[in-house]
Formats: structure tokens, C-alpha cells, sequence
């Protein structure tokens, strides 16, 4: 396994594809409301990272093994939908929650973020799964520095999630992340304290726990890529792409309304 350390350089380049992910995401904001369809979505965004920013959206024709080309230049995840939910004519409706899952590459390099977004009122359980999962995940983050363990995020997040009756997602992880889209280390959001490789400063990747309502397992629809749960509960994620730093981390993918940390 070859973890990449990047260089002063990479890592400037790193924060600039990050900080333009995160923008898409404040840009698209205002548009995901009651009636807009995914693909509508998916367009605004495509067209924003390429027209405005000079940016590829990275998962249009993405094709990692064993799966066709992905046909859309963003993820749509809504309710159940775990994660790679791709756009289609769907429109969203009040009480939906969505996952936006935006990666792009500016100058060879990636950055890559995702939120959730409420369509008009959530129920009660629905803002509490999405709020406990970003606190999730700042949970892991605030594990992050040089000399920690990988395990460390993964036993943050889980113990926090499972703790309030909810279940984490096995079969996706965070990933290294730079030149190429998903890189080495996986990044598991669950484990035990003190397992794994230790980190080192120039270490780069995301960390975007899925928490399910109900339980764990998932299943991929006939397009092959959609992920829901199998219970059909409702499931959420965030994510955001970290650099390892000797006294923490850097989150490289914030941007102006990027949801601001939970207090702890
Ligand atoms: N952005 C997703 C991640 O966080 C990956 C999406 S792959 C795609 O790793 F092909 F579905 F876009
Ligand atoms: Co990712
Ligand atoms: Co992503």
C-alpha cells in the first residue's frame, strides 16, 4: 500500500480543487427547493464548474472497475439513498432530504465534498440523522493530525453514531484523494481506536460517513450505481477532504456557507 504524502506544492493545488467544490455547493444552494428535478441540479452544477470555474466534474464517464461509465457530473442521494444516486427527472418534494456529492478537478487535482440539504420541512427523526451525521463526521475530522491512527476516525464516528440507535455503512469509505479521484488509504468509518497506519503530515483524504436510520445493510438499484438501504430508512452523509498537518488537520474543502462545526 502507497500512501501519498503530497508536497507544499500538491497541497496548494489540493486546497484550491477543495475550496471549489465546496463553492459549487453554496452556489447550487438557493436552486434545491420543492419542484427542482435532480438532473436540473445536475446541470447548474455542471455548467457552474465548467463555464465559471474552469473546473471537470469528476464523476462524469468515472468508471472504476467492474462498473459503466458514470453518466452525470454530480451524486443526487434522496432519503433512503445512500450514496452515487444519479440525476434523473425526479422532482424533489417537501420533507425530502438530499445528499449533493460534488467532486471537482481544477489543474490535476481533486477536491471533493457533500452535504444535505432539507426540501422545505424536515420530520424531526430526518433533521436529527442529518445533523448527528455531521456532527459524525467533525467527530472524526477533530481526530486528525500527524502521529494519530487511521482507526481513530473510525472508532469516533461509529461510537457516536451507533451510540444514538444508528448504523454506519461498510461497504463505501473515505479515500485518499489527489491526482487521482480515490486513492490509498481507505478510509473506514468504523474500527477501533489505535488500529491501522498512523498518519503523517501531507496526507490527503475525505471523510464522508453514510448513516442509516435503521439498518446497515444496502443495495445497489438496476442502474449500477444507486445505493439505498435495504430496509428502505433513511440514510444521510457528509463529507469533506482533509490534509493531515503535525498539530491536526486543515479542512480543505470549506467555503463561505459551508455548515459551520458542531460545538462539542
Ligand atoms: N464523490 C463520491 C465519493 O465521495 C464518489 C462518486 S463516484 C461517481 O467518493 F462515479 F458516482 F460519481
Ligand atoms: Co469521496
Ligand atoms: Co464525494
Amino acid at each position: 500500500m502507497t500512501i501519498c504524502i503530497k508536497t507544499p506544492e500538491e497541497i496548494a493545488k489540493m486546497r484550491i480543487a477543495g475550496r471549489l467544490a465546496g463553492e459549487v455547493l453554496d452556489y447550487v444552494t438557493p436552486f434545491v427547493k420543492a419542484g427542482v428535478t435532480t438532473e436540473e441540479l445536475d446541470r447548474l452544477c455542471h455548467d457552474y464548474m465548467v463555464d465559471v470555474q474552469g473546473c471537470i466534474p469528476a464523476p462524469l464517464n468515472y468508471a472504476p472497475h467492474g462498473h459503466a461509465p458514470y453518466p452525470k457530473s454530480i451524486c443526487t442521494s434522496i432519503n433512503h439513498q445512500v450514496c452515487h444516486g444519479v440525476p434523473g427527472d425526479k422532482k424533489l418534494k417537501n420533507g425530502d432530504i438530499v445528499n449533493l456529492d460534488i467532486t471537482t478537478i481544477k489543474d490535476g487535482y481533486h477536491g471533493d465534498t457533500s452535504r444535505m440539504f432539507y426540501i422545505g420541512e424536515p420530520s424531526i427523526q430526518a433533521r436529527r440523522l442529518c445533523e448527528s451525521t455531521h456532527e459524525a463526521m467533525w467527530r472524526g475530522i477533530r481526530t486528525v493530525r500527524a502521529g494519530a491512527m487511521l482507526g481513530d476516525i473510525g472508532h469516533a464516528i461509529q461510537s457516536f453514531a451507533e451510540g444514538l440507535g444508528y448504523s454506519i455503512v461498510r461497504e463505501f469509505c473515505g479515500h485518499g484523494i489527489g491526482k487521482k479521484f480515490h486513492e490509498e488509504p481507505q478510509v473506514l468509518h468504523y474500527g477501533k481506536f489505535g488500529s491501522g497506519i498512523r498518519l503523517e503530515a501531507g496526507m490527503i483524504f475525505t471523510i464522508e460517513p453514510m448513516v442509516n436510520a435503521g439498518k446497515a445493510a444496502i443495495k445497489q438499484l438496476g442502474d449500477g450505481w444507486t445505493i439505498v438501504t435495504k430496509d428502505h430508512s433513511l440514510s444521510a452523509q457528509w463529507e469533506h477532504t482533509i490534509l493531515v498537518t503535525e498539530s491536526g488537520f486543515e479542512v480543505l474543502t470549506l467555503s463561505a456557507d459551508a455548515p459551520p462545526p458542531p460545538e462539542l
